[in-house]
Order: structure tokens, then C-alpha cells, then sequence
């Protein structure tokens, strides 16, 4: 009987050993997932060799050579702490002595605009709108010290919609990188022009203050490779965004008119009404609204 207790006071012990070892788990679980969700990348375009998009920010330690591919591994497997940390963080760092614009600026103005003829063009507080539309390009930047630090709530919820309409269609949907402040816009775009040169860098990433992640309306959803157009998932996003309100800003073939090369990913929030007018039009939206998008110094 003595005996048989010893052996059930030993299965005790190892048993607790057991529970604490994966209690510690998901600590160590975190840790990785921070880690890697400061990987947030965008892949070698297989077609055109040139490597798209990665941020580089809080990445010091991340040679500008780092295996692009094994980024998107783990931005890929940390996208779904990536989604929530793109919504929870508040990160606020100021990037000039003016204190930030924390109010979120609407994406489209209130009102009436008729499309066709000569664009209006109105400066509020240092956003451009066009035609009541809030253009974030090569043309017209943004404040540096706007910092909403998040996607914006209703960019939020139409994803969210969309996310839920998508999956009722066996289509899961990821936020890879949403809301991107000034800071690490500038870090990413400067450790690109380092690795592949202004000229390339200019296709493929916005500069500081040029971003309309800056603005927390833009999304790249899942996968990051200009092939993700011709997957199953980028088809569905191209046939369904704009029912929730959303435009691939920079379309296949529009690269002149967009100032960028095509990004299957990237999504912008506008609302449903004009996001359907502008994705039936088969224009992009510089197109659509007569505009250009070069910076001003070219
Ligand atoms: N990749 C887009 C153009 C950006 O950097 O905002
Ligand atoms: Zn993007």
C-alpha cells in the first residue's frame, strides 16, 4: 500500500512538471511572434527578380540581405497577431517636436462630386482631396507627424466583413501589414534605395510620407509576390473588394498611371459606392479622378 502511494505522489509531481513546462509556453510563443511580426515583408517577385517590399523597421539586426522568402514565412505564419497588432498597437512615436494628428482623417469627403471634366483639387490641413477623395501618392504626401497609430475603424470593419463574407467561400483572409507610421515607412524605403537603388526602390515603395499605409485605409492582405493575383485568394479579393468598399490601388498595367508596379495585396478603403464605380471602370484611381502620381522633384 506504501509503495503503491510513493507511485501516486511521483505520477503527482511529474504531472505538475508537465503542466508547468506548457504554461511557459505560450510566453515563449510570443516572444517569437513579436519577433516576427516585425518581419513584415513583401517576397522577390518571381517574374521580375526585383524584391519587393520589406520592413525593415526595429529590424537593425536584419542584414538588408536577409532571405526575403523566410520573412514571409514567418509574416505569413505571425499574420494573425500581425492583424491584431495592427489594430492594438499605439505605438506614437513622434517623428518631429509638433504634437501627432491622432484624429483619423476621412478617406472620402461628405458631399457631392461629379467625376469627369478637371479634377478638384483641395488642400485641408495637408491632406489632398480629389474630388472629395483623400489621394495619398507620388504627387501628394501626407503630414509626417500624422500618426493614427491603427487602421482606421471603418477600414477595420469593412475588413472584417469582407474577411467573414471570404471565409463562408473557403477563402481565409490576413492582414500582412496594415497601419505603417512615418517613421517606418522612411526606414524600410531608405533600406530599400540602399539595397536596390532609388530608381528600382521607387517602383515598388512608397517614400516617407508618401505611403497610404501611413494613413491606416491601406491593407496588403496575404501573400506579397506579384503571382498572388493569380491565386485563388487574389482572384477572390479582386472580384469582392470593392463590395466592401475597397480598390486594389495599384492595378496590373497601371504602373505609369499609379507610379507603382502592380500589387495584388495592396487594398485601400474608400467606401462601397465609389469603390464599385472605380473597379467597373477598369481604371485605376489616378484614371479615374485625372490625376498623375510623380513626386515633384522628377
Ligand atoms: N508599396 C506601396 C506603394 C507603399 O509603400 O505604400
Ligand atoms: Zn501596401
Amino acid at each position: 500500500m506504501r509503495k503503491l502511494l510513493c507511485i501516486c505522489f511521483a505520477l503527482l509531481g511529474l504531472l505538475q512538471t508537465v503542466s508547468c513546462a506548457s504554461q511557459s509556453l505560450p510566453e515563449e510563443t510570443g516572444l517569437e511572434t513579436s519577433a516576427a511580426v516585425t518581419l513584415l515583408t513583401q517576397a522577390p517577385d518571381a517574374t521580375t527578380g526585383i524584391a519587393e517590399e520589406t520592413d525593415f523597421s526595429e529590424t537593425a539586426e536584419t542584414s538588408v540581405t536577409t532571405e526575403s522568402t523566410e520573412a514571409v514565412t514567418m509574416a505569413q505564419t505571425s499574420a494573425e497577431s500581425t492583424e491584431a497588432t495592427a489594430t492594438a498597437q499605439k505605438p506614437a512615436v513622434s517623428t518631429t517636436d509638433v504634437p501627432a494628428i491622432t484624429d483619423f482623417v476621412p478617406s472620402v469627403l461628405e458631399g457631392e462630386y461629379a467625376m469627369g471634366g478637371d479634377p478638384l483639387i483641395e488642400e485641408r490641413d495637408g491632406f489632398t482631396y480629389v474630388n472629395g477623395i483623400l489621394i495619398v501618392s507620388k504627387s501628394y504626401a501626407i503630414p509626417k507627424n500624422y500618426d493614427p497609430a491603427g487602421i482606421a475603424p471603418e477600414a477595420q470593419a469593412a475588413f472584417d466583413a469582407m474577411k467573414a463574407a471570404a471565409q463562408e467561400d473557403g477563402i481565409k483572409l490576413k492582414i500582412i501589414s496594415g497601419y505603417r507610421p512615418y517613421r517606418q515607412q522612411d526606414s524600410a524605403y531608405h533600406n530599400y534605395a540602399a539595397r536596390d537603388g532609388k530608381e528600382a526602390a521607387d517602383r515598388y515603395s512608397a517614400r516617407p510620407g508618401h505611403s497610404e499605409h501611413q494613413t491606416g485605409l491601406a491593407m496588403d492582405l496575404n501573400s506579397l509576390s506579384s503571382g498572388f493575383g493569380d491565386t485563388e485568394v487574389g482572384k477572390w479579393i479582386a472580384a469582392h473588394c470593392a463590395e466592401y468598399g475597397f480598390i486594389l490601388r495599384y492595378p496590373q498595367g497601371k504602373e505609369e498611371e499609379t507610379g507603382y508596379m502592380y500589387e495584388p495585396w495592396h487594398i485601400r478603403y474608400l467606401n462601397v459606392e465609389l469603390a464599385k464605380a472605380i473597379t467597373e471602370s477598369g481604371l485605376s484611381l489616378e484614371e479615374y479622378l485625372g490625376i498623375q502620381s510623380v513626386y515633384a522633384e522628377e
